[in-house]
Parts: C-alpha cells; structure tokens; sequence
C-alpha cells in the first residue's frame, strides 16, 4: 500500500481506491491505512502509518485534499516517545445519527451525525505499546482524539508533548491571536498569510485562497492541557501544550481520552459560525435537571470602575455601595433586568489587587455594603444579584474558600458568580500536591481541573458561572449547562481603556474565531460610545444593539450606566427587547473580518431577531427574511445607522423605523462605517 506523504488529490483518490479494492478483496488485514468517509461524504480521513511506523492522518473534502499527511504521537517523561514503529492493529468504524436538545443555546435541537473511526495503532516490537485514536466525521468537520488504553507499560501517562500536527495544503489567510504571551486571550486579531504565524490560540480560522474556511479548535478540554499551534514551516502548524510548573505538561493515569482536535471545515465563512461539532463532541449533560440554570441580561456596577469614576475598594468613589446598590437593583427591575452584578462588594481590593489574590475573602462584605439586606431587597423586587470571584489568579488562596464563598451565594439567592482570574500568563498561584506554592498557566492541566471544580461546586448548590480571564471554551456547556458563560478575548473593557481600543472589524472576526468555542460575556451595549476619559468607541450606537444577536451569549449586560441609558431610551428599548436563549440561529451572510449578519428566533416566543455589524468600511447588506415563519405577518422595528452615521464623525446617528414584512421580502440594510443594525420582527397575525 501506497505511503501517505505530501500527497496531491491524484494521489489521495488513488490512495482511497486502493483501500476500497483492499477492503473489497478481503485484504483489510493487510491493515496499513483506514479511511472513513462523513455521512454525506463531504469529507474522508485517512490513517495510515509511513515507512517509520509514524502514524499519521490527512482529511480530503470531496476528493480535494485540506490537510496533508499529518503526524500523531506523543513525547513522554518516562519512557520512549509514542510516535514511531507502529503498525495499525485493527480498526472499527460505526455511524451515529441522533438529536439532542439544549437547555439553552443559539438552537433548541441539535443534530449529531458523524461516521466514526477507531484505529488501533500498536509498536512493532519493544515494548508493544497500543494508542487508540477515534475519528469522527461530520460533513461540517471533523474531530479525533486519542485513548490511553490501560497497559502494564503505560499506566502513568506523563505527557512532555503532544505531536499532533496540521498540515494545511491550499495557500491561507489566517486569523489569529499569540498563544504563550502574557496578556492570555486578550489580544487583537492578527490576519496574515497562514505562513506568517507563528503560535497562537485557538480557534485559529483560516480561509483558503480558493475559499475554503477551516478553523482549528479543541472540543472538551477536561482534565488536560489546552493545545496552542506553532508554525514549523510552510503551513504546517503543530500542537505546543500549554505549560505545567510540575514538569511534564499532563499527567494522567489510564485509561483516559484526550480533548478532541477538531477542524470545522465548510464554503463559507458562515458555515463555520453555523457548525455543530464543537458541542456535539462534548459528553451530554452531567447534571440532569438543569431548568434553574436560567438565561438573562443584566446590569451592574462595573462600567464605572473601568472608566475610573468609581472603585473597586472602598472609600470616596466605592462602586459597591449599599445605596448604589439599590438604585442599580431599582433600575434592573424598572427596566426588566434579571441581573445585577455587583464588583467590588468584597474585601481584599486595596491597593494593587493584581498582584495580591491573598487578601481576598470571599465572605466578608466592605462595611459601606449591607449584603444581608441587599440580597431581601433585590428579592422583593424581583431582581436577582450577581456574585463576583476575583481571584487575581490566586486559586490556592481561592480553593480554600470556595465552598463557604458559593454557600454564603446560596443561602442569599444569589444564583450565578462571575469569577476573574486577572493575572498575567504563568502566573496563576496554585498548590502543589506537596503544599508548596506553583506557578501556573491560566490553560494548562490544573486550570482545567480547577474551572471544572468550581463549576462543580456551584452546581451543587444551583449556581451558575461566568469565567473571566477563562480558559479558552471547548463546548463543555453541553456537559455542564452552569457553565453559561465566559471572557477569553478583547471584550467592552477594553473599549474603556484599551490602547488602542477594539478596532470597528473586532466583532466581525470575533463570530468566526473566539465565538466558535462557546459564548462570550463580552458585555455590550455601551450607547454612550465613550471611554475613559472621553476615549471614542469605535462603533456606531445601532453597532452596539446589533452586537447582541451577533455576539452569542445567555447572559447578555447592558454594560453602560444607567444615567447614559436615560439619555438613549429609544435605542435602550431594543436592549430591553432583545432575548438571549434561541431556538434557532441562521448566519445570513458574512465575511470573516469585515462583515457579518445573523437572524435568530426567540425560544419563548414567535419573534425572529437580525444583528448586522461590519468592520470600518460602510457596506450595504441585504437580508432575504425566507427564514421568517410561513404565513405569518411581522412588524419590523428596525434600528440601523442614520443620514451621515459614522463610528468617528457621527456616532450617534440612528434612524428607528418600523416596517410590516413577511417571508417574501427583502431587507436591504446600510450599514456606515464602524456601523451596523439591529431588527426586531415582533410576530403578528398569521
Ligand atoms: C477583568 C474582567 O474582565 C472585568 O470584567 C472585571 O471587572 C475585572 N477583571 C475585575 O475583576
Ligand atoms: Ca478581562
């Protein structure tokens, strides 16, 4: 059988046949390749090992080939490398079609369809060790793993590095942020020749020069290191796991399965927003009745922290006051908020809080805070408050009171934490299992126990979580629906005092990079447009409605406050309006970088939702509403950008319309520079 090298589509069809004539003939235990093809066959996997027994695999999509021949294997600590000498041992394929149904989400049901291939790959002599790596192929993608099968000579897995290689064959852009830099996710998207990166995150999402649109991600990062992608040469990206202070990067003791390694590959840069896969390789959910896990919006003391009006401290500016606190719960039920955050309550923010997690509690509220009462106050009035974690990446100081911080949480009903982890990359303070104090990674192995812990923990007790300065998400809502959301990029804060601030084509790559793992609190809706002192918002006012469609999240903040709301009641209405859990998302069109328009149905009523946003070009967009239900009449309240609307020049431009539509029309939205639109299409009669 032919090896697997740099291999053109000749090379690879031929490659397939060969192996359909093998199977056909009865010579499958000649056993040197596998392949599998998705259900539509869209796209087909081949396994193979090459000369050197190095197993490797290459993806095709209809008879085209994406990735080259690309390694598998692993570096260990304590015994030789998993990588070479191998022969495939035997192989088994299955085929899965089922639906699943979120409790909340972008879409009510989801479908899992993939064909599945489990290659059994053993070494040839020496120590004859077996690796299981399971493909499963959807036609949107595909995502493999490997298995640790429990052995007398690999029971201990002391993993120094992963292997795992991408071999991208068409010449790509790529869209991407640094992986291993000190500010962790929060940096501004990089887009370059895939040839110019050099390590980064993921999702990384990249676009072929003949248009093909790949991303590459992880999906269930548990009890693992997160994977960053190095450069080699070419467009050959390979995995770098995210460090460990203990030695080797993941430790883990067979049987045990790694994270996924996923490619979302579809035409369009839609098609990649509108895929399935990342959710659908996770575990369903672990923690059965889940209908206290609730979707909401929310308002909160924390705008004018970063605008440096208030404190997180006490003294003359504290945010967290017991009066603040009030009124913020008062505007929260006026205005039909669920949620009030509230930063700063607690003790410990004196001075220089980045640097010193210890003096934290996690149960003592600042005296000017009267916790007690606020919690029976925001009862009464039907408001629910939210609680805040700050760590400053001190999670053995944090671990210890965990527990007493989530049961003071549920004894006073508040039913969601947002934690914070801000401390720069390798900084995260954590204990060894000796007691000695280890400097970690915010991505590598013990983070990803630790997020799953405190999720765990505020399970028990009815408690959901919003992780800032996160690890990256990998679709583990599924698994755990508590996890509602997280940070993991450049969100509003930096509007307040990045330098330089988010660009107007921030949001429009953010759908198709950041967005692919999971929701992001990114905290919209600053009507204001304005910063700290004074600093410009680079968006247009019906920008910042749109970004609630586009910017996929169950729990949504009207960040601004409330003092700019008064000023902006038409456009706060479409804040007010807008839902946050879906039962159904269409990506209308959109082009990763400068563009991109949404259409989502409400999962409490018959309304449908628009978001466009674009980058600092104005651009015309035209939404067909064939999406809007047969038969059914609807007002469109159309919020778009006025006469002369620009995200620098004239910012506050909007023009509020309504419009009767049905199905049969279409919309054409201009959208100014810096701009975009958002549309309410409130069912009518039918
Ligand atoms: C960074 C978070 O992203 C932000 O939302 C929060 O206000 C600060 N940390 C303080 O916890
Ligand atoms: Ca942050």
């Amino acid at each position: 059988m032919q090896v697997l090298r740099r291999m053109n589509a000749a090379g690879i069809h031929r490659l397939c046949v060969l192996i359909l004539l093998a199977l056909q003939l009865g010579l499958a235990h000649a056993q040197s390749a596998a392949t599998v093809s998705s259900p539509g066959a869209v796209l087909s996997v081949i396994v193979n090992v090459n000369d050197e027994g190095r197993p490797q695999y290459a993806i095709a999509r209809k008879g085209k080939p994406v990735i080259d021949a690309s390694r598998l294997g692993f570096i260990l600590a304590d015994a030789p490398k998993l990588e070479r000498n191998f022969v495939i041992d035997s192989q088994q394929t299955r085929s899965s079609d089922d639906t699943w149904e979120q409790p909340w989400g972008e879409r009510r049901f989801v479908r899992n369809r993939f064909n599945e291939l489990r290659v059994r790959f053993t070494e040839r002599n020496g120590l004859k060790r077996s690796l299981d790596v399971t493909f499963r192929v959807y036609d949107d993608g595909v995502g493999f793993r490997y298995e640790f099968p429990d052995q007398a000579s690999l029971h201990t897995v002391n993993i120094v590095e992963e292997l795992t290689e991408f071999d991208v064959v068409d010449p790509a852009t790529a869209w991407w942020i640094p992986g291993g830099e000190w500010n962790r996710y929060e940096y501004l998207y990089s887009t370059t020749p895939l040839e110019e990166l050099s390590q980064a995150h993921t999702p990384v999402t990249l676009r072929t020069d003949a248009g093909l649109h790949i991303a590459i991600h992880e999906a269930a990062l548990v009890d693992y290191s997160a994977m960053w992608l190095r450069r080699v040469e070419g467009q050959r990206l390979k995995t770098v796991l995210s460090p460990s202070a203990s030695g080797p990067k993941v430790v883990r003791t067979a049987p045990f399965t790694t994270p996924w390694r996923t490619l979302q590959i579809a035409d369009s840069a839609g098609g990649l927003a509108m895929s399935d896969l990342i959710l659908n390789l996770n575990e369903p959910n672990k923690l059965g009745d889940v209908s206290w896990v609730k979707p909401f919006k929310y308002v909160g003391i924390w705008w004018g922290m970063h605008l440096n009006t208030q404190t997180w401290e006490a003294g003359p500016k504290h945010g967290a006051t017991t009066a603040n606190t009030k009124r913020m719960i008062d505007f929260a039920a006026k205005n039909g908020f669920r949620g009030v955050l509230v930063e700063g309550w607690n003790k410990g923010w004196e001075a220089d809080w980045f640097a010193n997690g210890e003096s934290f509690s996690f149960t003592e509220a600042y005296p000017d805070f009267d916790i007690e009462q606020l919690a029976a106050y925001a009862k009464k009035k039907g408001v629910h408050l939210i609680g805040h974690h700050e760590t400053s990446g001190n999670i053995a100081h944090y671990e210890e009171q965990l527990e007493a911080g989530l049961d003071l949480y549920q004894r006073l009903g508040i039913d969601s934490v947002k934690t914070g982890y801000v401390a720069d990359a390798g900084g995260i303070k954590a204990k060894a299992a000796d007691g000695s104090l280890r400097f970690e990674w915010h991505d590598g192995q013990v983070m990803s126990r630790h997020h799953l812990k405190v999720v765990t923990e505020a399970a028990k007790r009815h408690i959901a979580v919003n992780a800032h300065e996160p690890i990256k998400d990998t679709g583990l809502r599924r698994t755990y629906p508590n996890w509602v959301a997280r940070e993991g990029a450049r969100g509003m804060e930096y509007n307040a005092w990045g330098s330089p601030p988010n660009p107007p084509e921030h949001e429009s790559i953010l759908v198709f990079t950041r967005m692919l793992g999971g929701p992001m609190d990114f905290t919209p809706g600053v009507l204001s447009l304005k910063g700290r002192d004074g600093l410009q918002i680079q968006s247009t006012i019906a920008k910042q409605l749109a970004t609630y469609v586009v910017l996929y999240s169950p729990i949504q903040m009207a960040a601004d406050l409330p003092e700019n709301y008064e000023k902006y009641p038409k456009p706060f209405q479409f804040i007010k309006d807008v839902p946050v859990d879906w039962s159904q998302t269409q990506v209308l069109n959109g082009e990763v970088g400068d563009f991109v328009t949404i259409a989502r149905k409400d999962r409490n009523s018959d309304d449908w939702y628009i978001g466009s946003v674009t980058d600092e070009n104005a651009r015309t967009v035209t939404a067909k509403l064939d999406f809007l239900d047969e038969g059914r009449r609807y007002t469109a309240q159309i919020y778009r950008d006025g006469e002369g609307a620009d995200w620098k020049a004239k910012p506050h431009a909007i023009a509020i319309e309504t419009r009767e539509v049905t199905r049969d029309d279409t919309l054409t939205l201009p959208l100014a520079a810096g701009g975009g639109a958002a549309i309410r299409f409130a069912a009518g009669r039918r």
